[in-house]
């Protein structure tokens, strides 16, 4: 374990066993203290849009399809012109240090790990540099919370097209913080700093609470919950080119470093695989084409 301004991180580095990915939450809550927890895994209000997101893919039915002729189908594919072992990517999410030591640099060497994309949020704890170090040349997208600042928006565009960065996610959807009760109740403030926050004339982020954090993005800003394999077939046969995910793997994260989240997507990957077997979908081109039931 490593102590940062009387934060506890978890070091831990192991290759995790996994039921399913559900229950990581109950492990996870055991070794990440009570406030980071509250932030990874709280919602807004009564949670009931946090739940009935996970709960919407089980109003959906993949129809099975038998002598189909087919075995070993394949999760391979490829998105953006780039190549990846899964549609299964790391969605992007802020302070990962509260999870583990290493942060998003130990996540992207876990996505590297399985031919997944990583994305890295604004408010990571490691730099955009570190984290595409980490990744070793494997692909990564960044994410970008718009701050009021531009020229703080161009920074952090340009570092991150000079880190290698594939594509720039703009989250347009969170212009504020939700109500979140757990954080209050927690009166959770940030133990740990923002990596790409240190230029930035707001701070860095170290002893904010995310509403304050949330102030310096720009409101005015114009113009998915995926836990099964299941799940991920669904989002496919929906249209979707890639399924991302954060907080399962930020649970693997802090249960088991790189290894753990290598461990999360496998996981998940192995259930999406069962899923093509049975619905008889060799390829993820496939998987877009097929029938859902609803
Ligand atoms: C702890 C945490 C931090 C997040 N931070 C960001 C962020 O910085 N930027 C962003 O665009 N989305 C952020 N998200 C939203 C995720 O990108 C994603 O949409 C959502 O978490 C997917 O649901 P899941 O975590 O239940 O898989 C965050 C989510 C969590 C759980």
């Amino acid at each position: 374990m490593t102590v940062i301004n009387g934060y506890e991180q978890s070091d831990r580095e192991q290759k995790l066993t996994i039921l399913n990915l559900p229950s990581l939450e109950a492990a996870a809550k055991k070794i990440i203290p009570s406030g980071g927890f509250g932030y990874i895994s709280g919602g807004s209000e009564d949670e009931w849009t946090l739940k009935q997101n996970t709960m919407a893919f089980n109003h959906v039915q993949i129809v099975p399809r038998a002598l189909t002729d087919m075995e070993q189908p394949s999760t391979q594919t490829q998105a953006f012109g780039i190549d990846l072992k899964t549609p299964i990517m790391m969605a992007p999410a802020a302070a990962q240090g509260l999870a583990h030591a290493r942060g998003e640099a130990a996540t992207a060497e876990g996505m590297a790990q399985v031919g997944a994309l990583m994305a890295q949020s604004t408010y990571s704890s490691t730099s955009i540099a570190d984290t595409a170090a980490a990744g070793k040349g494997a692909p990564q997208f960044f994410q970008l919370y718009m701050s009021k600042d531009w020229n703080f928006n161009q920074s952090l565009l340009d570092e991150a097209v000079k880190a290698g960065a594939k594509a720039i996610i703009l989250t347009v959807d969170a212009t504020v913080d939700g109500y979140r009760e757990a954080d209050i109740i927690n009166n959770f403030q940030f133990p740990i700093p923002m990596a790409n926050l240190t230029k930035f004339s707001e701070g860095d982020g170290k002893g904010k609470g995310i509403i304050e954090i949330y102030a310096a993005a720009a409101q005015k800003i114009s113009p998915a919950d995926v836990r099964r394999g299941s799940h991920v077939f669904k989002a496919l046969a929906n249209g979707a080119d890639l399924v991302a995910l954060a907080r399962p793997i930020i649970y693997g994260l802090a249960l088991g470093g790189a290894q753990g989240v290598a461990s999360v997507v496998s996981h998940l990957n192995d259930e999406l695989l069962i899923d093509m077997q049975l619905a008889g979908t060799k390829t993820i081109e496939d998987v877009k084409r097929a029938k859902l039931l609803r």
